[in-house]
């Protein structure tokens, strides 16, 4: 039987796949749950490291743990293709993993089909936020959109509330060196990420490949709401300054203004602190989040304003006090037309369907996009589920990308 180069792609990325859903490369035994600092994420990283170094790649981490490789010397033009391979606390196999996965087949088929093109691939350190709350936390280090206090005092761990800085120190990293980060950049002529959608569009027309032309921007923020810590069963309800009050009014509120605004606007209310959380006391305060999306900058900051607005009178009306603080919030982000068009192209060359799109949720390229031009390639993922253990993608799908993405690039060079 002839194996097509194809059907060997597919078997090394399901391959892949399936060493890192492992118990080596998990924390839990329901879910993919890897972030930065633990074994199961120093093992996955390993694992990459591992194979590239046998393709004659330079690997090495950025101060803080971004993976970077290299088939060509440092400071040497090169082209960059990557993901994450930290996972959401509850995730799936794929969701970043299958894009580094496929970029290490890149690497391979370069190799393989003795085309020597010069690549770097970059496996960005927490993008899911799942260690300390801040999603993209590698990538927006290295382009320089976080500060030093930031890193020092507001970003916690979600596990014991220490700080990134300490336990980046402790993992062995120099954070203090964390603005070298942005050398990795330094030389790149384009950048391409690899994902799968997390939506259904791909599924639903039949596409095996989305080219993404543009990444929907953010506002994350945190609402905490102060009322009065109570006797559950003794205090009349007249006499109550519940926080619950306000937080179910902004969730019904928070809907209604990502339908009334349109356009793809999405908003959602993901992490609920209710303190002290006892079944027999009405609160005494509450936090929650807030994450509002889209494609049109004027439509999700107008909602995340007019919840904030919203959120104060509702607080106010009821007795009591809110505060509200953005914990960070990213523009939508255009990809670059000529690697868009390269992609394009190399789609179109493949014979099979695919199309062009947005993405709703955010991605390490974002970041990169600023410095670097830069596009993403999507494959479809089961139903659209995504962020969960269920998630799913087939890696024959995957082995379609880094074919696109290397004749784009050998296109490209
Ligand atoms: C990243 O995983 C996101 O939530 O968009
Ligand atoms: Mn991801
Ligand atoms: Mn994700």
């Amino acid at each position: 039987m002839i194996v097509s180069e194809r059907d060997r792609s597919t078997q090394r990325i399901a391959q892949d796949i399936e060493t890192l859903s492992g118990s080596a490369y998990t924390l839990s035994t329901d879910a993919i749950r890897r972030y930065a600092y633990t074994t199961a994420y120093r093992n996955t990283l390993d694992y990459f490291s591992r194979a590239l170094d046998r393709l004659g790649f330079e690997v090495y981490e950025d101060p803080v743990g971004t993976l970077v490789a290299r088939n060509v010397p440092r400071g040497e033009p090169a082209f960059g293709i990557g993901s994450h391979c930290d996972s959401n606390r509850n995730g799936g196999r794929y969701d970043g993993t299958l894009g580094v996965a496929t970029a290490l087949e890149v690497c391979r088929l370069n190799e393989e089909r003795g085309l020597g093109l010069p690549l770097q691939l970059i496996s960005f350190l927490e993008e899911e936020g799942s260690g300390f709350g801040q999603m993209l936390l590698g990538s927006r280090i290295m382009v320089q959109r976080v500060t030093e206090t930031e890193l020092k005092h507001s970003f916690r761990a979600i596990d014991d509330g220490r700080s990134f800085w300490e336990h980046a120190e402790e993992a062995g990293y120099e954070p203090a060196r964390w603005r070298d980060s942005v050398h990795a950049l330094d030389a790149l002529s384009g950048w391409i990420e690899m994902h799968i959608e997390q939506a259904r569009l791909l599924q639903d027309t039949g596409n095996r490949i989305g080219i993404v032309t543009a990444i929907a921007g953010y506002v994350h923020a945190d609402v905490v709401v102060r009322g009065r810590a109570d006797h559950a069963g003794a205090t009349p309800m007249a006499f109550r300054l519940d926080p619950g009050l306000v937080l179910a009014e902004c969730i019904l509120e928070l809907e209604r203004l990502a339908r009334a605004a349109g356009g793809g606007t999405v908003a959602t209310v993901g992490e609920i602190e209710v303190h002290p959380g006892l079944i027999n006391a009405v609160p005494g305060h509450i936090r929650f989040s807030l994450d509002v999306r889209g494609i049109d900058e004027t439509l999700f900051r107008g909602v995340a304003d007019d919840i904030a607005a919203f959120a104060g009178e509702s607080s106010r009306r009821r007795g009591m006090t809110v505060e509200i603080e953005e914990r960070q919030t990213l523009p939508p982000t255009p990809l670059d037309e000529r690697i868009v068009g390269a992609l394009t192209t190399a789609a179109e060359e493949s014979g099979e369907p695919f199309m062009l799109m947005h993405s709703g949720a955010a991605h390490d390229t974002m970041c990169v996009a600023g410095r670097v031009p830069s596009a993403m390639v999507f494959v479809p993922c089961k139903d659209g589920i995504s962020h969960s253990p269920d998630e799913d993608a087939d890696p024959a799908d995957a082995a379609l990308a880094a074919e696109i993405i290397l004749n784009a690039i050998a296109a490209l060079h």
